[in-house]
């Protein structure tokens, strides 16, 4: 019997629709268990930008580090583009990011055999899909200096970002390459660009010499634009990919595709293991803040309440409570139930808060 201190930041967009219910399964679910959730909620990104003239209030930051796990929405929207870079809404959690050093992301990506038709690629390419990007989250080129503009005086512009890593920085997220891949099918692909940059070049020695202390795992190497195309070609072929911040923010939108749904598509994104073993943790659907359908009521929660699935495994250790959960969407999913982004021709789609209601439902239900 355990009280943990949940952070709740639904941001923007359909991140105020989907986190909800996120959070409604994460309680239910926690309650079976015999476990209290404190759930704290709190403003980032462009909501926060409204109410404080900032995308991450002190205040956010403080309950975050206070917290025992993160739920997280998604943040960004066309009103706050024009905003200067380190005003955007985005700014908000690339810094929760790094501030409390979030560093590696896991982006698992699975076909889902009922939705196998939901995806835009063939039945035969994408069936069987089972893998996991883990994209290291704290450096590269997202936060490499120098970085910034340099305006001339004849008016022209140079704008710079920085792709650099440490060893060690490498080092960490390789060895969390190796260990997930150790609880999966025990292969991991790790992708750079390492004819061209010395960054990956760097990349690549320091994750062969890490390989030494898994010698179960099977290692190999790809270039990224390659990766780019055998993911899309046969995507049956991968297990663990672990890739630098910017490679695997791209890679994992298009792993996305394979899941049938971007709406489908959870992510946990873990700091060094805390004092009582469990990882701190923020836990974000994929999709981000989708404002085309955004305000409708017809956003899948689906990847939210994934996300807090991951969240009691990785950060409550609660691993039996995130099947449970994951049977439950399963459960939901055959029964025939589907939100507009996965309904096939002539299915009727339910919105946001039924397929929550569905889901808590089917676990409540459930064994
Ligand atoms: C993601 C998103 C973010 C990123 C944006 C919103 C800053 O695309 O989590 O993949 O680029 O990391
Ligand atoms: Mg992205």
């Amino acid at each position: 019997m355990a009280t943990f201190r949940i952070a709740v930041l639904p941001g923007d967009g359909i991140g105020q629709e989907v986190t909800p219910e996120a959070a409604r399964v994460l309680r239910a679910a926690a309650a079976r268990a015999g476990h209290t959730l404190e759930f704290e909620e709190a403003l980032i990104g462009g909501a926060a930008i409204d109410a404080t003239g900032g995308p991450l209030p002190e205040a956010t930051l403080a309950l975050c580090r206070r917290a025992h796990a993160i739920l997280f929405g998604a943040v960004g929207g066309p009103r706050w583009d024009d905003l200067p870079p380190d005003r955007r809404a985005e700014r908000g959690l690339l810094r929760v990011r790094k501030e409390l050093d979030l560093y590696a992301n896991l982006r698992p990506a699975k076909c889902f055999p009922m939705l196998v038709d939901a995806s835009p690629l063939k039945r035969s390419v994408v069936e069987g899909t089972d893998l996991m990007v883990i994209r290291e989250l704290t450096g590269g080129l997202y936060y490499g200096e120098p970085r910034g503009v340099e305006r001339q005086a004849d008016g022209s512009a140079r704008a710079v970002n920085t792709m650099a890593y440490t060893s060690r920085e490498i080092e960490r997220i390789a060895r969390t390459g190796f260990e997930v891949a150790r609880k999966r099918r025990k292969r991991l692909t790790s992708v750079d660009k390492s004819n061209v940059l010395v960054v990956s070049q760097l990349w690549r020695e320091i994750v062969t010499r890490v390989a030494k202390d898994y010698p179960d795992v099977a290692l190999d190497h790809i270039l990224v634009d390659n990766c780019a195309m055998a993911l899309v070609q046969k995507p049956t072929q991968f297990d663990t990919l672990v890739t630098e911040n910017t490679f695997g923010d791209i890679l994992s939108d298009e792993a996305a595709i394979l899941a049938g749904s971007m709406g489908m598509l959870p992510s946990a994104s873990l700091g060094p293991a805390g004092a009582g073993g469990g990882a701190v943790g923020l836990y974000e659907p994929v999709h981000g803040t989708a404002p085309d359908i955004a305000g409708k009521g017809i956003a899948n929660p689906i990847a939210a309440i994934l996300s807090a699935a991951m969240l009691l495994r990785y950060s409550l250790d609660m691993g039996a409570e995130a099947d449970r959960v994951e049977r439950a969407v399963l459960s939901v999913l055959t029964a025939g139930h589907r939100t507009g982004d996965i309904a096939g021709r002539g299915e009727t789609a339910v919105g946001t808060r039924q397929m929550g209601d569905l889901v808590v439902g089917a676990l409540e239900g459930g064994r």
